[in-house]
This record gives C-alpha cells, structure tokens and sequence, in this order.
C-alpha cells in the first residue's frame, strides 16, 4: 500500500484545485517549477469521468486527464507533492473498475470523487454535486472506490444543492471510509457565483472535530493568496486550504516571498508552459487552450496588452517565439 499522505500532512496543507482544461501534467508543472518548497502540497487531475474510462471510443479521449509527465513525476518527488486523480460519473462499478486502473496503472498517490462539480449537463446527468442528492448513492460510490484500491481516498464537495444542507450531508460523508474532505462553501445553484460561505465550512470542521477526527478537513473558495489561506485555517479550523482561481490572478500563489513579478520573469514562465505544453500535447490538443494563460502573464508591464492582442491571434509555438520576440525589439526601440 502507498503511503496515506492525508495523515502525514503537516498543517496546514494547501493544494491546487482541480480544474477542467487548467490542471494538466503541463501546468501542474508549471506552477511547481514557480512555487517554494514546502509551499504547495498537494496537486489534483482534471476530472475523469467513470463512463469515459470504460467506454470503447471514450477511453482515448479522457485517458489523457490521468497523464503523468516523467518531468512532472521528478519534480513531485523533489518536492514532496503527492498528486491526486479527480474521478467523476454515476455507476459504483465503473467506479470500481477505474480506482484499480489508476492504482495499478498509474503513479497517482490518491483519488478524490468529484461531488462538487454544478455544471448543467453533468448534474443533469445525476452526478458530481447532483450526488447531494442521492446519499445512497454517494455511499455506495464511496464503497466502490474503496474497494477499487486501497490509495487514500478523498471526495470534494459542496455545502448543498438547492439550499445550504451542511449538517445532513457533511454529517453523511463524515461516516464514510475516507481519508479527507473538501468542502468548497458554495451550493450547486450558485455555480462560481456569490461568496463562498466559510461559516458553514467552519460548521463542517465542527462537525468533522465530533463526528471523525481522523478524517482531514480542507476549505475552498475565493482565497485570493497564501496569507489569505494561512488566516482562513487559522480563523475557520480546517486542516488546509485549496486554491483555484487564485492561481489565475498569481501564477506564483506559492511562492509567497515572490511579490514584485518583473516582466522577465513573466515572459519566461509564458515560454517554458507553451514550450512544454507543445512538447507534451502536440496537437493533440487544441492550442486556444493556452490562451487563457497568455492573458495571466501578460500583465502589468510595458506594452502587455499589445503583447497580449498578438497572442490572441497566435496557432502555434512557432508564432508565440515570433510574438515574443517582436515584442523584444519592440520595447528596445521605444526605450532608445
Ligand atoms: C476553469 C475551472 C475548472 C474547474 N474544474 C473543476 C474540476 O475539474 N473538478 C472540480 O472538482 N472542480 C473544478 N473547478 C472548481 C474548483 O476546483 C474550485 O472548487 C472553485 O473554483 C472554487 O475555488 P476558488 O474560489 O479558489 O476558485 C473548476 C473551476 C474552474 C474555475
């Protein structure tokens, strides 16, 4: 059996959050490569979704949530970051069947069950924060991870689905056989909307202290850096935090002595993940993907915006060095 991590985290734990399209071996990387050590603990897929894993044609085309860059698996190690596979669908045995895929096919040191995720379709389809609804269900998926393998277990989830039900659900899941629980303090209906509630997360925590404190206990939403996340464990009792969008307004979140960003630095971090992603995903995968990024980097520095427009337009690696480039000669000339 691989170690259960959850127990040996010092508190508090802070982790990157799973996001569709993000959290790639690519960009997991990234961030790693620009965090300090100690800093960032914990790193989750992509969801992957049960039905996908198991399907004829659907196979290939979700396989490549669960991929693990070999200079990933060394800079984890250096580290000490233990890197999770977010799961999602309906069905107990796919679920089954996919835990004993990933603990025996792959180097993931856990599994998380995703019971958070409000999209339409998703939820729709009776699963992710749909689950809230379904305890039974959500108990039976549970056991069949369970059995699936014998990696630390976790599941991520919301405070309810139509209205705020912290105390039943959270109650529920606190009877379960894992090993952590993340609470994100929204309900379904609000989606990314509003603020997240810490109060009922400080209510889970409450609950986890009288119902199984052997079982960790994480908080996410809106935490905005690392001081930020420091004070939230401090003031609401959980074992850790998770951060998402953060990321988004600081690729260097984990890096908290970093402060003034220089353009430099910036601009090299924009190469390494597009040379990266280029070398990894080939064209396998769509390049617009990246553009998301461009706009982190190209941020708060002379001619940004203008740099920011040409990579708008960019279709390749090709044409991103070209842009980059441009925009070197571009700032000497109006320096002189
Ligand atoms: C682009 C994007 C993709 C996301 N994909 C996932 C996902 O695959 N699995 C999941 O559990 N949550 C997903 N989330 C939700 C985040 O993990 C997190 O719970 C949410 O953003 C709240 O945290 P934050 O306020 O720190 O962003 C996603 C969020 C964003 C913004």
């Amino acid at each position: 059996m691989r170690s259960n991590f959850w127990q040996e985290q010092n508190t508090p734990s802070f982790s990157l959050a799973p996001m569709e399209d993000v959290t790639d071996t690519v960009f997991r990387e990234i961030v790693m490569r620009n965090s300090e050590k100690g800093k960032l603990n914990l790193l989750f897929s992509e969801f992957t979704s049960t039905d996908g894993m198991y399907h004829e044609i659907g196979h290939d085309k979700v396989k490549h949530r669960l991929q693990i860059n070999h200079s990933e698996k060394q800079i984890l190690k250096d580290n000490n970051v233990k890197l999770i596979a977010q799961i999602w669908g309906k069905n107990p045995e796919k679920y089954y069947k996919t835990a004993q895929y990933i603990a025996q096919e792959t180097d993931f040191d856990g599994i998380d069950i995703n019971m958070g995720c409000p999209v339409k379709n998703v939820v729709k389809s009776g699963c992710c924060s749909a689950l809230i609804q379904e305890p039974e269900l959500a108990k039976e998926i549970i056991l069949a991870t369970r059995e699936g393998s014998n990696l630390p277990l976790s599941v991520k989830t919301r405070i309810g689905f139509k209205e705020v039900v912290t105390e039943s659900w959270i109650s529920h899941l606190l009877g379960m056989p894992i090993d952590a629980l993340i609470i994100h303090g929204r309900i379904q209906k609000q989606m990314s909307e509003g603020l997240a509630d810490w109060n009922e997360i400080a209510k889970a925590a409450h609950l986890r202290n009288q119902l199984a404190p052997h079982i960790k206990l994480i908080g996410n939403g809106d935490i905005i850096s690392y001081q930020d996340g420091l004070n939230k464990v401090k003031q609401y009792g959980v074992d850790g935090v998770m951060i998402g969008r953060g990321i988004f307004k600081n690729p260097w979140m984990f890096n908290p002595s970093m402060t003034d960003i220089d353009e430099g630095t910036k601009l090299k971090m924009l190469w390494e993940h597009t040379e990266l992603y280029s070398q990894t995903w080939g064209g396998n995968k769509n390049f617009n993907i990246l553009k998301r990024f461009f706009k982190i980097y190209c941020k708060d520095f002379y001619g940004a915006s203008k740099l920011c427009h040409q990579l708008m337009q960019t279709s390749s690696v090709d044409e991103v060095k070209d842009a980059l480039e441009n925009h070197k000669i571009n700032s000497k000339i109006d320096e002189n």
